[in-house]
């Protein structure tokens, strides 16, 4: 057997997981290092947004250190990570842009991706929260009609630790893909293929409010947007205020 590649630091309550990554990168982690809790009091998202975090989620982040990579790109491909997680416990997931994961029209997970330099090394705390072993009333509920849980999808009930297992071997999968030589191709494909924002209509807010259809996501990871009067906007950051389905 190989040498355990993740280093697993597990709390009961943090503030948050991303915040006590990069403590302990503050303090000398490195890649390899995981900070899971069974729940937030500060669970943050993306854009200053909270993060409810009832117990039976699971709630973690890896300290990772890539090669020539952009915290933009790494966000997209643990988006996947997470799709590829949740596929193995029977849910048919997808994302919208840049990394929230849904089923159907309803988020069961999200990604907060923060980069940070430590004596010239530049490392990334990849937060990732799954709603797992809780049913959505256990949600604020102003967003629980928009919220699925994996067990209100599925029924039963996954241990976080198993469903971490999986997440850390999809995780070292997607690592080792993007090592190699067309990795980063192959992963934008992958992406590309689980992203459910192409093809649909959207309003999207980046620095200003946009509305058009979705046409691609660049190799860089911007949202490549089609506005009614025919122009093509390339979208770095922001977030869909809405999707329309049909
Ligand atoms: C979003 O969808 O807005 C991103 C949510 C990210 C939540 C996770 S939970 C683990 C990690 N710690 C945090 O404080 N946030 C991320």
């Amino acid at each position: 057997m190989g040498e355990p590649r993740w280093d697993i630091h597990e709390y009961n309550a943090v503030e948050s997981t991303n915040d006590a990554a990069k403590e302990l990168v503050a303090d000398g982690a490195g890649h390899g290092t995981v900070v899971v809790a069974k729940t937030q009091v500060a669970g943050k998202g993306r854009h200053g947004r909270r993060w409810a975090s009832p117990r039976g989620g699971l709630y973690v982040s890896l300290v990772v250190e890539p090669a020539e990579m952009s915290v933009q790109l790494l966000s997209l491909f643990t988006g996947i990570v997470v799709v590829r997680t949740l596929r193995r416990f029977k849910t048919i997931p997808g994302l919208h842009w840049p990394n929230d994961v849904y089923v159907e029209d309803r988020k069961i997970g999200g990604i907060l991706c923060e980069g940070i330099y430590r004596q010239k090394t530049f490392r990334v705390v990849a937060g990732i929260g799954i709603n797992n072993d809780f049913t959505v009333s256990a949600l604020p509920r102003e967003i629980r009609d928009e919220a699925t849980t994996l067990r209100d999808e599925t029924g039963k009930s996954v241990p976080n630790e198993e469903l971490l297992e999986v997440l850390l071997g999809e995780y070292d999968a997607m690592l080792e893909i993007l090592a190699t030589e067309g990795g980063v191709d192959q992963l934008l494909a992958r992406y590309r293929r689980a992203c459910l924002t192409i093809g649909r209509k959207v309003v999207v807010q980046t620095e200003r409010r946009l509305e058009g259809e979705v046409t691609g996501v660049t190799s860089d990871g911007y949202l490549v947007l089609k506005t009614p009067s025919g122009e093509t906007e390339e979208i770095p950051e922001g977030w869909l205020e809405r999707v329309y389905w049909s």
